[in-house]
């Protein structure tokens, strides 16, 4: 009915100048001409302009004025012609329009208030207020000073007003004709294609989004990383085990059976199956020696080392797990230099808050070589971390049961102006390579880090569980961008 109106209406008149105007004239609900304009208008049929018109409300404190009268009205008619004590008035009115009223009414000189007494100064009085404010709701026009009045009041405020101006378009037509959008089998058996009008392409359509296929940040910086350690000349670790054995995990690392962090409280030991099935014998032999009496020039722990701790199976704590395993075979056979990485998930008991899960995941890079020094690695760290974007670093001595020299990394972040830990390294202990069968003279050194903390400082995200968890939003995977590590 709206666009036979507007269609009608254009093939006998030159325009529709005000769609405001003409909706009232038809009685029909102004949103529905507007809507029908619109789709008029992407067609071509019509040429639509925007006008736009300020125009006025009642705020609700106007809405109750028009309809009760304006307070110093209702004050004034609350004051009988022999006076009134303040009490009694303030008795009859409620507070606001006691407080208003009585302002406005005496700016008007309608009446005088007394230390005690309120007296009329006029016999009769015309509610100005209210009638304007009645006017502005059938949508006449007042004066700008009126306007300013109540305005300054906050009786009335601004709204702006939308609707179209309309012409005919270049495909004006008094009806519009329904267009084909495909040519159907029917339509070429019927012979009715020649007649049919078709919907022209919209090239600027935007085509529908994939709903799969999105890689979450964490994949993407993975990706990144795995190419500077494959740039570096790096070999992936086998990490595709979860579950690990304490004895890889701390024995063959000489973590002491002790140790705060082979408690339940910080590890997640197995139920089922709680213990481990195969251990290389000779070698589970050399290291209880070396943790309890030490040799390779060590005093070892002095403690007495029992199997069934280093049997217990865990959700490994760190991925130097794998390392561990991975040292072990490479002293297996005739020694080879080799560059090793991994990044995959470790599992820690910890309270759960905006920066720790229970789970994250682990960086973890090792060079073992004949002859390796701290300055090869601190030259190592440097390399890596600057491929990164991180190229300020500074080191502080730290403490790794499995390393020593142990070193802490610092990397100064701009954004915050400050140095911030950024990773953990060392170089592996005598005491956990010599009974593998490495070479003496063969020294590895290593390096930790967690994906998360880079990928939070990426993409901007402040709490891990907006990230990695439950919580996460599909559409954070859906829509983040790839930003790119060290450019
Ligand atoms: N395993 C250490 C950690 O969990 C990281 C590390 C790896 C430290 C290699 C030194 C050498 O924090």
């Amino acid at each position: 009915m709206a666009e036979e109106a507007v269609l009608g209406y254009l093939e006998k008149n030159e325009e529709i100048s005000d769609s405001g105007k003409f909706a009232e004239e038809k009685g029909i609900n102004h949103d529905e001409i507007v809507n029908i304009i619109k789709s008029l208008n992407g067609f071509r049929l019509v040429n639509a302009q925007d006008i736009k018109k300020e125009r006025w409300v009642l705020t609700s404190e106007g809405d109750l004025y028009a309809k009760y009268g304006s307070p110093e009205v209702q004050l004034f008619s609350a004051v009988p012609p022999e006076g009134i004590t303040r009490e009694e008035l303030q008795e009859k009115l409620k507070a606001s329009i006691y407080k208003i009223g009585s302002t406005q009414a005496i700016k008007n000189k309608w009446i005088e208030m007394g230390k005690s007494q309120v007296s009329r100064k006029v016999q009769h009085v015309d509610d100005k207020v209210r009638s304007l404010l009645i006017q502005i709701q059938n949508g006449e026009v007042i004066s700008s000073e009126d306007i300013d009045a109540l305005k300054r009041r906050k009786l009335i405020s601004s709204q702006m007003w939308k609707g179209y101006c309309v012409k005919k378009g270049p495909k004006y037509a008094p009806k519009r004709k329904k267009v084909a959008t495909d040519l159907t089998r029917e339509n070429l058996q019927r012979g009715d294609w020649k007649e049919l009008e078709f919907k022209e392409y919209n090239f600027l359509a935007k085509g529908q989004p994939t709903e799969g296929g999105c890689l979450h940040p964490l994949l993407k910086v993975r990706r990144q990383i795995q190419m500077i350690f494959l740039q570096m000349g790096f070999e992936e670790m086998p990490t595709n085990n979860f579950v690990e054995s304490s004895f890889w995990n701390f024995d063959a690392l000489f973590q002491p059976q002790q140790h705060p962090a082979r408690d339940s409280h910080d590890t997640f030991f197995l139920k089922e199956p709680s213990t481990t099935r195969r251990l290389p014998e000779d070698y589970v032999e050399r290291v209880k020696r070396v943790h309890e009496s030490g040799g390779y020039g060590s005093r070892g722990y002095g403690y007495e080392w029992k199997r069934e701790e280093a049997n217990k199976n865990l959700l490994r704590t760190h991925t130097t797990a794998v390392s561990s395993r991975m040292l072990y075979a490479l002293a297996q056979g005739p020694f080879a230099p080799k560059r090793y990485y991994s990044i995959d998930r470790v599992f820690r008991n910890e309270a759960v808050d905006r920066t720790h899960l229970a789970e994250f995941h682990q960086i973890e890079g090792l060079i073992c070589d004949r002859g390796l020094t701290l300055g090869h690695l601190i030259g190592v760290l440097h390399d890596f971390f600057s491929r990164l974007g991180m190229s300020k670093l500074k080191f502080k001595p730290a403490y790794n049961p499995y390393t020593e020299p142990s070193m802490e990394i610092f990397s100064y972040h701009e954004g915050l102006q400050k140095w911030v830990e950024i990773g953990n390294s060392g170089m592996f202990r005598p005491e956990m390579l010599l009974p593998m069968g490495l070479p003496e003279d063969v020294q590895v050194i290593a390096w930790g880090l967690s994906l998360e903390r880079p990928t939070m400082i990426l993409y901007g995200i402040d709490n891990i569980r907006d990230l990695f968890g439950h919580k996460v939003d599909l559409s954070l995977i859906k829509r983040n961008p790839i930003c790119s590590l060290g450019l």
